[in-house]
């Protein structure tokens, strides 16, 4: 693979720029957008009232951990626009997350908005290795889900050549990327694997395409997965970070020269870690709940949003902005067995170590007398792969699963091609256990 590290030059300013320059930088972003946020949308108004507290009183980046936090229900609580910071007539687009449950959750957008997230999402392509002039492939849906147009929109600004794909139709998928011959793609993780099956079943090499570059995100993804794709497309495999609430993909990126955790765009994104049981805010280098607040957006400016998302943060490397550990899993994805924390991505490292397995997998919880009972279906490499072999490789995981993870497992193989696939976003948890 090429080295793809930028040239001098390349990089916006602010990408180099000192911590004491981008401290200062936060701080007056962020006094203005407590400021404008009181002001202009009731509910942080009533919010910080509440809590007895004025945007006057930030005075240090410290500060701001006396705000109250966002959460998730805040937005569905105050639907369709009850959280804008500017007359409805002022949005250039909304966006909204499907919820599991009920309404979605809504975000809008300024044309201002817009350009920014553009800027970081073009900033995100080229930390992952892209240039001016690529062709780039998006298989993110397009639609209310921010992957499709937020990648789009960067990728025109970089000034590249945009495929807008959008996730589906698994065939013509591989049918354009050997003809139009893109250097970059942008995908999850999950559907480049359901690529990739498709590259083997059309019988042609996937290490033979254009592809350089791919940039993968939208759902939590391991080292190990990584090291797959990377082997089987023979390019780049990034991590690209990002939410709805916040802006949508493009807050954070890993840059291709260190692939070592994403860079926070923190010239309008402010990173904090809190405890996700108490709140307190922890210091850097401590696992936690990742919680942003906007420090430049309009229309609806976003104050401690608790993600959910767990991990950490590290001092800046390729770049001076902190970095993000990659995400090991939602606080929600969580499974607790018997007593025991389990990630869908641990069981996803564990799967990757046994030859024979593909990295295609459901965790299905059922209970039986009384006890919950955890089942990994993950299929099979081969179809012509005789019992006994699968069968070890079933003992091979579950002994992993045990020493490494700590929990017991059912392993069942099933035949490729036989679980099912998701275009976006993949369903790694299937709970079957009776509620109640
Ligand atoms: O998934 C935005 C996005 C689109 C990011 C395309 C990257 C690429 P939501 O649908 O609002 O937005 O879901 C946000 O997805 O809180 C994480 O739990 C998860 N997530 C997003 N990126 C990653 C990642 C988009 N790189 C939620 N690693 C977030 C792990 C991720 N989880």
């Amino acid at each position: 693979m090429d080295d793809l590290s930028p040239r001098p030059g390349e990089l916006d300013r602010i990408e180099t720029a000192s911590r004491d320059e981008i401290a200062a930088l936060q701080l007056d972003r962020l006094r203005t957008t407590l400021a404008h946020a009181y002001a202009n949308a009731p509910f942080y108004r009533a919010k910080f009232d509440a809590a007895g507290i004025h945007p006057d009183d930030l005075r240090s980046l410290a500060d701001l951990a006396k705000f109250p936090f966002t959460v998730k229900t805040d937005l569905r609580d105050t639907y369709p626009f009850g959280m804008l910071a500017v007359p409805r007539e002022r949005l250039a687009r909304i966006h909204a997350s499907s919820g599991t449950t009920g309404k979605p959750t809504v975000v809008g957008y300024t044309k201002g908005d817009i350009e920014v997230w553009s800027e970081v999402m073009a900033r995100s392509i080229r930390a992952s290795g892209g240039r001016p002039g690529d062709v780039v492939h998006i298989a993110y849906g397009y639609g209310l889900f921010t992957g499709g147009l937020g990648a789009h929109y960067g990728a025109e600004r970089l000034g590249c050549t945009v495929v807008p794909v959008s996730g589906g139709m698994t065939e013509r998928q591989v049918t354009l990327i050997q003809d139009f011959k893109p250097r970059v793609i942008m995908v999850t993780p999950s559907y480049m694997l359901s690529i990739l099956d498709e590259f083997r079943r059309q019988g042609v090499d996937p290490r033979s395409t254009s592809l350089a570059v791919g940039i993968f995100g939208a759902e939590p993804w391991t080292n190990a997965m990584r090291g797959e794709i990377e082997l089987h497309f023979d390019m780049h495999a990034v991590d690209i970070y990002g939410l709805s609430e916040v802006m949508g993909p493009g807050v954070a990126n890993e840059c291709v020269e260190t692939k070592d955790g994403l860079h926070v765009w923190e010239d309008h994104f402010y990173p904090e870690i809190v405890d996700p049981e108490t709140g307190r805010v922890l210091p850097d280098g401590e696992r936690g709940e990742l919680v942003f607040t906007s420090l430049t957006k309009e229309a609806m400016p976003i104050i401690r949003y608790r993600t959910r998302d767990l991990t950490r943060l590290l001092p800046g490397t390729a770049r001076s902005m902190r970095r993000i550990e990659k995400i090991t899993g939602r606080s929600d994805d969580m499974i607790i067995l018997r007593g025991v924390n389990v990630f869908p991505t641990q069981i996803e490292e564990q799967i990757l170590k046994c030859r024979g397995l593909a990295p295609h997998f459901l965790i299905e919880l059922t209970k039986a007398e009384r006890l919950d009972v955890m089942t990994v279906h993950v299929e099979a490499q081969e179809a012509s792969t005789a019992a006994e072999a699968r069968s070890a490789s079933a003992k091979e995981l579950a002994h992993h699963i045990k020493s490494v993870v700590g929990v017991s497992s059912i392993v069942r193989i099933a035949d490729p091609g036989s679980l099912e696939r998701s275009v976006g976003k993949a369903k790694r948890v299937q709970d079957s256990r009776p509620r109640g």
